[in-house]
């Protein structure tokens, strides 16, 4: 048995959380784990038969301290299917060990979930692609400079899992297929993750689109990396708030991306809700 196996390690604590929230939420059985990043987090609102529960009141929950986020997890049914949402994330720039922030990627594991829905705030580096679009996330750059699966393996984990299908190709269809059905426009693309918390120089933003990046963010990449460690299924769409470092003239700024995530969030809301309804029954 390996450290990551013991007592103290990251899978049995995703056990001992999940333990402690089933005995909050019933017999909810969960197919499916949303973490809402900014503009989705209203999403939380429209579960019924919903238990919420501050993640003060989590065990071994990593803290979560961005502005705008509160954190909070739902458990209840979205478009009646058996879900879970994370209202607010850890992110590896707030110091969080990639392995700590992605706990609750482990626990909602635990609790049954079939599939991860990740969203997200980012910026656009496809000169094509602009504030306001909904991206579905292809593929992913991890430009992170970490991976939360380095340690020793935990025990149920792969120790090299494939990233070839990260982002479900059946689960992207049925949100390319509700993005049309529903008349929202959706653009499809490659989020590279870095750490941050600054955001990139205009050089960086020009490297990334060499690099094949559509859109660049501070987060999902150890999430999705988690979770297909554990076989779950992933998919998801970034919110664009804002264009890359010297796209435009306009400097970045964290109040903008706000702003730009409530102005499209009713039609990212609109979209997820959807989308989960179509996907739920066929997991
Ligand atoms: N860069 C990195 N993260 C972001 C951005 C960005 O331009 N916009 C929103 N999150």
């Amino acid at each position: 048995m390996s450290a990551a196996d013991g007592a103290a390690g990251p899978g049995v604590r995703a056990r001992e959380s999940a333990e402690a929230i089933r005995d909050r939420v019933g017999d909810l059985h969960p197919a499916v784990g949303l973490v809402l990043g900014s503009g989705l987090g209203s999403l939380g609102d429209a579960f019924e038969d919903a238990v919420r529960i501050p993640y003060e009141e989590l065990l071994h929950w990593p803290p979560v301290g961005v502005e705008g986020h509160s954190g909070t997890l739902v458990a209840g049914l979205l478009e009646g299917v058996p879900a879970v949402a994370l209202k607010g994330r850890a992110h590896l720039y707030e110091g969080h060990p990639a392995e700590e922030a992605t706990l609750p990627v482990r626990v909602l594991a635990a609790l049954g979930i079939k599939a991860l829905f990740v969203s997200n705030a980012a910026g656009a580096v496809n000169r094509r692609f602009r504030p306001g679009d909904l991206m579905l996330i292809s593929d992913h750059l991890n430009l992170m400079g970490r991976n939360p699966l380095a340690g020793p393996v935990v025990v149920g984990d792969e120790r090299f899992p494939d990233m070839s299908d990260a982002y479900d190709a059946d689960l992207r269809r049925v949100v390319r297929e509700t993005a049309l059905a529903e008349g929202i426009p959706l653009k499809e693309g490659v989020y590279a993750g870095l750490l941050g918390p600054s955001y990139e120089t205009p050089a960086e933003i020009r490297m990334l689109e060499r690099l094949g990046a559509d859109a660049v963010g501070m987060s999902t990449v150890p999430e999705v990396i988690t979770a297909r460690a554990i076989g779950v299924r992933c998919f998801g769409v970034s919110c664009l708030t804002n264009y890359g470092a010297g796209i435009s003239p306009e400097p970045l700024s964290h109040h903008d991306v706000m702003e730009t995530t409530e102005r499209v969030g009713g039609r990212f809301r609109a979209l997820v809700r959807s989308a989960i309804g179509r996907i739920g029954p066929a997991l």
